[in-house]
């Protein structure tokens, strides 16, 4: 990430093959820049990745604020995308404020908040305000429970046709971009052909304009069970983490840490003068 980006360089990147990481904190979000992608999420994913809740639903402004802060002093020059978390986005009025301390107290640079036609006039307000925001269709985790569960959406005609319309209705809103969350890979690439917004792809196939991730995926630091068929893990840092800490534990208990290599020594008169009185 040389210069920072802004929506309209990352809207003009349509099919250039985005890759969004969600952060949560200034180690990540620094990683995440080292590792060169192009924006960073603080998604509301933060419940699971983060704060030890099942659902994305327990997450309120002030996690969000709190960890948006955080993110951006590790990546002061990073495209930042912030979560509007479950029921911050109700009403217009709440959409705003809520939207309005992410922009000017946390320094995002975007919003994101879930749902289709029925969040446009939402959409259509935070715009008007001069608020970038993004979309997010198929799976939305914060009324997963709604929809069935954490499945494969979008599966049916009906369902096709919603997101195609729903696609439509986020982008006549103002919607710069939009995610596409565990939809079928060939309805996702019709969807990303029939819209100017870039798609950003999770469980959503190859042919989306770009995808995000969870980062404690992408390292191996979440569940070992949670294997969703669309998600690689490009390395087990959970594994090393726990490793590196068993080492500590049996070095400490075993007295060789800390060892003289990792002590501070100290002039022997002057130690000597100091237990003399
Ligand atoms: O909260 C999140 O991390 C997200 C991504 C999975 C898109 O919304």
């Amino acid at each position: 990430m040389g210069h920072k980006h802004t929506v309209l360089d990352l809207k003009g990147r349509k099919g250039a093959r985005l890759v969004m990481l969600t952060a949560y904190d200034a180690p990540t979000a620094r990683l995440g820049v080292a590792g060169g992608v192009d924006m960073l999420l603080v998604g509301d994913s933060l419940g699971m990745a983060v704060l030890g809740y099942d659902s994305t639903v327990p997450v309120t402004m002030a996690d969000m604020l709190h960890h948006t802060k955080a993110a951006r002093r590790g990546a002061p020059g990073a495209f930042i995308v912030a979560d509007l978390p479950f029921l911050s986005y109700a009403t217009v009025e709440l959409a705003l404020g809520n939207a309005a301390s992410f922009m000017k107290d946390a320094g995002a640079d975007s919003v994101k908040l879930e749902g289709g036609a029925e969040v446009a006039p939402i959409v259509q307000a935070l715009v008007r305000a001069g608020i970038p925001v993004m979309g997010h269709l198929g799976l939305t985790p914060q009324t997963a429970s709604a929809l069935g569960g954490f499945k494969l959406q979008a599966r049916d005609e009906d369902g096709g046709r919603r997101l195609l319309a729903d696609t439509g209705a986020l982008e006549q809103a103002g919607c710069w971009s939009v995610v596409l969350e565990m939809v079928p890979a060939p309805l996702a690439k019709l969807v990303t052909s029939r819209t100017a917004m870039p798609t950003i792809g999770i469980g959503a196939g190859p042919d989306c304009d770009g995808q995000v991730l969870v980062y404690n995926d992408l390292v191996g630091i979440s569940a070992p069970d949670f294997r969703p068929k669309f998600l690689k893990r490009y390395a087990e840092t959970g594994e090393a983490m726990r490793t590196a800490i068993e080492h500590y534990a049996a070095e400490v208990r075993g007295g060789r840490y800390p060892d003289e290599a990792h002590s501070f020594g100290m002039n022997a008169d002057l130690l000597r003068r100091i237990e003399s009185g």
